[in-house]
């Protein structure tokens, strides 16, 4: 599958969602994730990102391999989004930052 990683958190921009032709993307209060079991990798989502925070599982940075379970177990969690919507006020502050693990709501 897709893996949703650091870059979202915090700027979950939704761009990706409405793309998603199985609607396999799940919300949180300031990331997203993609539920493994339902992602058929066909990619669309990757370059539909503007902070390039969606990666083939394969391609994850070696710094962010936890993502790759995380998403697995948020998207048991958290309720389907499957349109997008306006960009959240305070995303620009959170754009291109590192670290950003330990601004994620659960
Ligand atoms: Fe996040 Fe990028 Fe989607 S910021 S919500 S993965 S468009």
């Amino acid at each position: 599958p897709h893996v949703v990683c650091e870059a979202c958190i915090g700027c979950k921009r939704t761009d990706c969602v409405d793309v998603c032709p199985v609607d396999c993307f799940r919300e949180g209060p300031n990331f997203l994730v993609i539920d493994p079991d339902e992602c058929i990798d066909c990619a669309v989502c990757i370059p539909e990102c503007p902070e390039a925070a969606i990666f083939a599982e394969e391609d994850v940075p070696e710094d962010q391999q936890e993502f790759i379970a995380l998403n697995a177990e948020l998207a048991r969690e958290w309720p389907s989004i499957t349109r997008r919507k306006p960009y959240p006020d305070d995303a620009d502050q959170y754009h291109g930052v590192k670290g950003k693990l330990k601004f994620l709501k659960r």
